[in-house]
């Protein structure tokens, strides 16, 4: 023992007058006063955990980063500074920062960072969703406003949804024939799909309607793309984080990009091809023909058929998974709060009795089935983060000093499920948006399932107007029960983080019909 005591000292002795002693105790001083005189001089950035070496934050974010961002809010607050490998990034979790970033500053925070997926998927982002602020980013918004998303459209594409939302009851109450229980995920991922592709492209592609399959266009191949599209986009890409690792491509999401990519791209070249064949009568023309139109603008710019592609796949991607996630919560929530269920039937009996079908323009007149959906927005909130921004230059929040070029995350979800903007906000209570009392204002900028400013949602209206006549249609047609010997609060609730919150389990339903015979006669919907 005496003698390991020695030798260890005499090492250390040797170290101790050696260069390397010398060398290491100046790297570490400097490293210190590097680091103090950084803190005195540098900007006064928000607080944040601490940062490791290279990877920065990133263990920070966790498997559901929406919930481990708002746990680290009520340490930090709500505006917070972290460095997820080598990106600054600063993340939003209140009304009030929500709308300096939003509204106050959407000048400086409504650019796109450059990612991954904007330049390999999106051909190097000449897409809406990816585009930085700029000239393309100007003309895509406009195409929404002026041509795509406008009353006229969104009514045009009536008979649509109704086809589709039909389809969907007729399946459901065939499967449960007998008191069977239907799983209603995938029927509702078809629906979507079919509801959007009918949109953009004039088919529906998915077998809920087999006859409408069209094999020559590559569909089956087509169908799995938002999927595969959806994992990878909504998870951690190692290379935006830590670019040196980019090469190696740890676990294969580039070149999974590529390959989907190309897939996407040999379908669009045979719709575009297609289309470029045919003059669609007045009033019959989908996203495709519309596109194909456009006259140039003011500057003489027109789309390109890359931005074109690039376009349609936003509007592809980024409508079927949102829209399926906006009608599964509210279903889900119903399921588990049977006395809400009630409400919303009873409302529909009274408005529209059981006579006739339920009709888009009975909306209005359905307050109660509104604020039901509402409120399924919010909790939990179908897309959690809002799409990534970027500062396009140096500015201030609360008195913080943000550099130009840093990340914005705003976490939606935190907003939405925080106690401190909501009361009992765990409780799924749609009358909180009922309250003439207590209103929720869209300037208060405390609900922002579609986002907000310039980048705000452009599907919005149209999502919303088919996730209102789906539910209503459904609810109308319907009554749900769940499989015997499950109770609601067996419904599980759970979510797993990704581009929408994705449910973790199922969901199973048995449907039976409650109008009078003949509704569903005349519908077309056989018993
Ligand atoms: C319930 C359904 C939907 C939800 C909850 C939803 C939600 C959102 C959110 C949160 C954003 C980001 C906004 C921001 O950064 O402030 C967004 C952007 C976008 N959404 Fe939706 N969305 C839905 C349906 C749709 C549909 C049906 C389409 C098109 C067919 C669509 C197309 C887009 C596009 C193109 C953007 C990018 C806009 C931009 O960057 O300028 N969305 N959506």
């Amino acid at each position: 023992m005496v003698e390991v005591m020695h030798d260890t000292l005499g090492k250390f002795a040797d170290l101790y007058g050696s260069y390397w002693y010398y060398i290491g105790t100046a790297a570490v001083g400097l490293l210190v006063l590097v680091l103090f005189y950084r803190k005195l001089t540098g900007p006064k950035l928000p607080p944040g955990p601490f940062a490791w070496p290279v990877i920065g934050n990133i263990p920070h974010m966790g498997t559901q980063p929406h919930i481990s961002l708002l746990n680290l809010s009520k340490k930090y607050g709500p505006l917070m500074y972290m460095q997820l490998g080598s990106v600054p990034t600063i993340v939003i979790q209140s009304p009030e920062m929500a709308k300096e970033v939003l509204r106050t500053q959407d000048h400086i925070w409504a650019s796109r960072p450059l990612t991954i997926v904007g330049e390999v998927f999106f051909y190097d982002r000449q897409d809406l969703l990816f585009a930085p602020i700029g000239p393309l980013f100007k003309l895509l918004r406009r195409t929404c406003v002026n041509s795509l998303f406008t009353p006229k459209r969104i009514q045009q594409f009536q008979a649509v949804r109704k086809e589709m939302i039909t389809l969907f009851i007729q399946k459901l109450l065939q499967e449960c024939k007998g008191g069977k229980p239907a799983t209603v995920d995938n029927m509702l991922k078809e629906t979507n799909f079919n509801n959007i592709s009918k949109i953009l492209y004039g088919k529906s592609y998915y077998g809920l309607k087999t006859k409408n399959v069209d094999g020559s266009l590559n569909a089956r191949e087509f169908h799995e793309i938002p999927e595969l599209w959806a994992k990878v986009a909504g998870g951690v890409i190692v290379g935006d984080y830590l670019p040196f690792l980019r090469p190696l491509d740890i676990g294969g999401c580039e070149a999974l990009l590529k390959t989907l990519r190309e897939e996407f791209n040999v379908f669009l070249t045979s719709v575009i091809e297609e289309h470029r064949q045919r003059v669609p009568a007045p009033g019959t023309e989908d996203f495709v023909d519309v596109l194909l139109t456009l006259p140039a603008d003011d500057q003489g710019h027109r789309l390109t058929e890359i931005q074109i592609k690039s376009f349609l796949q936003d509007l592809t991607l980024g409508g079927i998974d949102t829209t399926t996630t906006g009608i599964f919560w509210p279903l889900l929530q119903l399921m588990r709060h049977p006395e809400h269920r009630k409400k919303v039937q009873e409302e529909l009996d009274v408005v529209v009795g059981r006579d006739r079908l339920v009709d888009e323009s009975d909306l209005p007149r359905l307050p109660y089935l509104r604020a039901t959906i509402k409120e399924a927005f919010r909790v939990p909130t179908a897309v959690p983060f809002l799409a990534p921004r970027e500062s396009l230059e140096a500015c201030k929040i609360a008195g913080y000093d943000i550099p130009k070029g840093t990340r914005l995350i705003v976490n939606a979800y935190a907003i939405h499920n925080s106690p401190e903007f909501w009361l009992e906000p765990e409780k799924f209570d749609p009358d909180r948006f009922l309250d003439p009392k207590n209103p929720v204002k869209h300037d208060e900028y405390k609900y922002i399932p579609f986002g907000g400013g310039r980048r705000m949602c452009p599907g919005m209206d149209s999502a919303t107007l088919f996730v209102e006549s789906f539910l209503a249609r459904l609810l109308h047609c319907c009554d749900l029960s769940l499989p015997e010997g499950m109770i609601p609060q067996d419904v599980d609730s759970g979510a797993s983080f990704g581009v929408t919150l994705a449910p973790t389990t199922s969901l199973r339903v048995i449907a039976t019909p409650r109008l009078t015979l003949k509704v569903y006669k005349d519908a077309g919907i056989a018993l």
